[in-house]
């Protein structure tokens, strides 16, 4: 039985220069179809469900949807909620006002993540961002004001012609909107986006420890906690959502594209919107690749996904690394601890995370 529970809404009014996400542009006609479609396939799922935890509504641009749809869908996801679920919805800033919001409250979403990526008109530029920065702080302003339990923003470092100066500034912008959660990725090149295709150079890698840095010094400065590598939470703010994946928990994907994983097997809906469409009116579930997980890939992603937490990761439950004897060497060069069963990586350790993996584990 699942407690968590993803829906794909992948509709969005044009691409990002660096987006490799299953979306669709130019569709927005087929959005009753794919709404009826979806709550087909929940209700073809139905039996794997246990009370909901959690549920995140992801996209594209789950804002296109508009408040009614978003209404529809939650009246058939409602009755498999737990008590004091958290139902996050991602939102573009251009897509919403301050009605908007209340109309998705009162559909029953608790929690919403912003996409802002910048606040600096030239890096919205160059990332081909619709928003404006004024339309992010509004958007983020309505959302407080409309009381959400939880206002997210998304934002992007590493982005091509990036300054310390701008770092600076975007972090001052985040500090002063006082949001209760922070995601700050570092932008990767995406294959077959614009970004790759125009061959723009990326900061260099100093450059971008640099930045990390500075984002997790300052976020913790303003009060915020460095729960995840890329994920800042002021207390009781965390996502659980996201929590369950790193958890390795399993979850339920709806919708084009989703992914699953339950009981060991993973599975992913197809990623073309009018194959989906058509599999489910014809047979009522869309067509699938799936892979048993064999026990050496969970065990790698248990601690691929662990370590990414300011938690211990107990290993009893996630079993050994590929590499037990580095945990050791990894220990005295002062980038993991070891309590018992229980690992968890320094401070230092976190922002070489990937190094101290390659150590640990074998990837393949
Ligand atoms: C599913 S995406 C899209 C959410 C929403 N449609 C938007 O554009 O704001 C969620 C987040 O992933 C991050 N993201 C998307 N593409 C990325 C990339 N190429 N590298 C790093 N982060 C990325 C962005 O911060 C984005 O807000
Ligand atoms: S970044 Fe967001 S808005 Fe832009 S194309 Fe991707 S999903 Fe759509």
């Amino acid at each position: 039985m699942v407690r968590h529970l993803y829906v794909h809404l992948p509709f969005c009014a044009s691409r990002c220069g660096y987006c490799g996400f299953v979306v669709e542009v130019g569709a927005l006609d087929r959005r009753d179809a794919y709404l009826d479609a979806v709550r087909v396939e929940l209700g073809a799922e139905r039996a794997c469900l246990g009370a909901l935890e959690t549920v995140y509504l992801g996209g594209g641009t789950p804002t296109l949807m508009r408040p009614h749809r978003i209404a529809t869908l939650l009246e058939d996801v409602a009755p498999h909620l737990a008590p004091g679920a958290e139902v996050s919805m991602e939102a573009n800033p251009e897509t919403v006002d301050r009605a908007a919001w209340d109309r998705y409250r009162a559909a029953g979403i608790t929690r919403v993540s912003i996409g802002a990526q910048s606040f600096q008109p030239e890096l919205l530029a160059v990332l081909d961002r619709r928003a404006t920065a004024d339309q992010v702080r509004r958007a983020v302003a309505c959302a407080q004001e409309a009381g959400f339990a939880s206002v997210s923003i998304d934002l992007l470092f590493g982005v091509p012609g990036q300054t310390a100066a701008q770092l600076a500034a975007d972090i001052a912008e985040v500090a002063a909107l006082g949001v209760d959660h922070v995601s700050w990725y570092e932008l990767e090149i995406k294959p077959d986006t614009a970004l790759e295709r125009m061959g723009v150079p990326l900061p260099d890698e100093d450059w971008g420890a640099d930045a990390y840095e500075t984002i997790v010094a300052e976020l913790e400065r303003h009060g915020y906690r460095w729960y995840e590598t890329a994920n800042f939470a002021r207390p009781g703010h965390e996502c659980r959502h996201s929590l369950a994946y790193w958890e390795a928990r399993d979850y339920l994907g709806l919708g084009v594209g989703a992914v699953s994983t339950i009981d060991g097997v993973r599975w992913r809906n197809r990623s073309a919107l009018g194959g989906y469409l058509g599999d489910m009116a014809s047979r009522g579930r869309p067509g699938r690749t799936e892979e048993a997980l064999e026990d050496a890939v969970r065990r790698r992603e248990r601690w691929m996904l662990g370590l990414r937490l300011d938690r211990p990761l107990d290993t009893v439950w996630a079993g050994p690394p590929d590499h037990p004897d580095a945990l050791a060497r990894l220990a005295d060069g002062g980038l993991l601890e070891v309590s018992g069963s229980r690992v968890v990586l320094t401070r230092r350790g976190r922002f070489v995370q990937n190094a101290v993996l390659h150590q640990l584990m074998e990837f393949v």
